[in-house]
Parts: C-alpha cells; sequence; structure tokens
C-alpha cells in the first residue's frame, strides 16, 4: 500500500495524473496492491470528476483511492471540520489520522485522536500515523514513545483495513532516514504492540513514511515488515510517484 499525502500544497492535477499514466506500470501480479492520494480536501471533488471522465492518458486514475488528510470526530456545528460521513459522502476511501505536524501545529493529542479512530471504525480505513522526535530518537526511547501512542488501540475490535505509519518526526521532510533495518524491526514491534493491545488481536499494516523517495523505496520496501509508504514531497510528483508505486510492485512479494 502506497499513499501520497500532498498537505497543503496546490498540485497541478492534470499535469500530476499524465506524468502518474506516464510513468506507472499496470501488475498483473500484485494486482491488489493499493495506492492513493490524499489531496488538500479542497480538491478531492476535481479528482473525483477526472476520474469519473476517464480522460485518455489519465487511465491510471481510475485506480488510485482518494482519501483525507485527517478528519474531525464529530459532525454539525464544528465551522472548518470534515466529519467521517462527509469522507463518506464524497466516496473517500481512507483517513490519515494523527500525523506529527496536527500533533504538533494543532495541538492534537491521544485522546482525540482515540476519539477520530473511533468514529472512523468499520466505516472509513485509519491510517494512524506514529513517530518518535530526534531527541527522543537520540535518548534511545524510541519504543516507548510509540508503545504509548499506540495505546489509543487498547479495547478497541479494529477493522482489517486499520493500518499504521511509522514516521520519525525527524525524517520527514529532512530528506534523512532510519536503516532499513532499524525501520524493519520498528514494525515488528508495531505490529506485535497493536495485536496484544486490540481487541480482537489485529496484526496492522505498517507503512513507513519520512523523506522516501525513488532512490531509498527499494531499500526499505526489501524488509519484511514494511508493507508499504505514506509519502509526502516526493508524491507531488506524479512521475516520481508512480515510480515509487512501480518500486514497490516489484520489489514486495505476494
Ligand atoms: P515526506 O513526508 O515524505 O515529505 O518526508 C511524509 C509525511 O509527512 O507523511
Amino acid at each position: 500500500m502506497i499513499i501520497a499525502n500532498w498537505k497543503s500544497n496546490i498540485v497541478d492535477m492534470n499535469q500530476w495524473t499524465h506524468d502518474f499514466d506516464d510513468e506507472y506500470i499496470v501488475n498483473e501480479r500484485l494486482q491488489s496492491t493499493i495506492f492513493g492520494v490524499a489531496p488538500p480536501s479542497l480538491y478531492i471533488e476535481t479528482m473525483h470528476l477526472m476520474r469519473a471522465l476517464n480522460i485518455p492518458g489519465h487511465s491510471a486514475l481510475q485506480e488510485v483511492l482518494t482519501g483525507v488528510q485527517d478528519v474531525d470526530h464529530s459532525y454539525g456545528s464544528r465551522t472548518g471540520a470534515i466529519s467521517v460521513d462527509m469522507v463518506i459522502d464524497t466516496g473517500c476511501n481512507f483517513a490519515i489520522i494523527g500525523h506529527s505536524e496536527r500533533r504538533d501545529l494543532f495541538n492534537e493529542d491521544n485522546d482525540l485522536i482515540k476519539e477520530k479512530l473511533k468514529s472512523l471504525k468499520n466505516k472509513v480505513m485509519a491510517v494512524l500515523c506514529i513517530g518518535e522526535t530526534k531527541e527522543e530518537n537520540d535518548k534511545g526511547i524510541t519504543k516507548d514513545v510509540l508503545k504509548q501512542q499506540l495505546d489509543i488501540v487498547k479495547g478497541l475490535e479494529l477493522d482489517q483495513s486499520f493500518t499504521v505509519a511509522y514516521e520519525p518526526v525527524w525524517a520527514i521532510g529532512s530528506g534523512l532516514t532510519p536503516e532499513s533495518k532499524d525501520i524493519n524491526e520498528i514494525h515488528k514491534y508495531i505490529k506485535d504492540v497493536v495485536q496484544s493491545n486490540s481487541a480482537n488481536s489485529l496484526i496492522p499494516k505498517v507503512l513507513y513514511g519520512g523523506s522516501v523517495t525513488d532512490k531509498n523505496a527499494e531499500s526499505f520496501f526489501k524488509e519484511e515488515f514494511v508493507d508499504g509508504a505514506l509519502v509526502g514531497g516526493a508524491s507531488l510528483d506524479g512521475s516520481t510517484f508512480a515510480k515509487i508505486v512501480n518500486i514497490f510492485n516489484s520489489t514486495k512479494k505476494i
């Protein structure tokens, strides 16, 4: 599973889909590979419209899932917020929650993120982001931090689609990444923690996020417990994002 997070960037969608289509190699072997885009919410309908028009040269759009970069845990009189029902109504397939930029810039805490997770449950696929800061990494407390962030799944019955994105805060947008083998170890740890904490012992898919590019993606995808990637900066270019999807398709064993 490869997910693009466009954050608050304006992307020329016509150009993006054209570039994606040019590069993307349809994969017969791994037909079930999921790849999706979380554009700024204002542009989701445009993406859906382009898909409906089925423009020649944009055929890969038919396969792209769409999602939101965040969601509100409630609905109604909450100016500016996007509710889960609105996400469903617009035909979106997934919602990213708990991104470190939401935690940091918008002061979102674990309690709120748990409410979001509960409101998504069984309706829209949740991509829960977790990750440690540079300081926490230096102190050697990465696993403690992740465990605490994963506390929110305690006692919850999780849908099969529930997905975690491991995104070290220090790797996001920095060009730095952990070693692939360290990412693999952390992903195994995340799977174990969710399995032992969730009510139905779910083993989640775990994506890696933080400075993923078409140059380093293969080294991550080769690792056993890396189930895909959440891609920020490199996803703004349709061709680069398609290359990352292609690398995933050719690297991952079924
Ligand atoms: P990046 O962002 O790929 O630009 O590092 C990843 C993310 O924030 O999800």
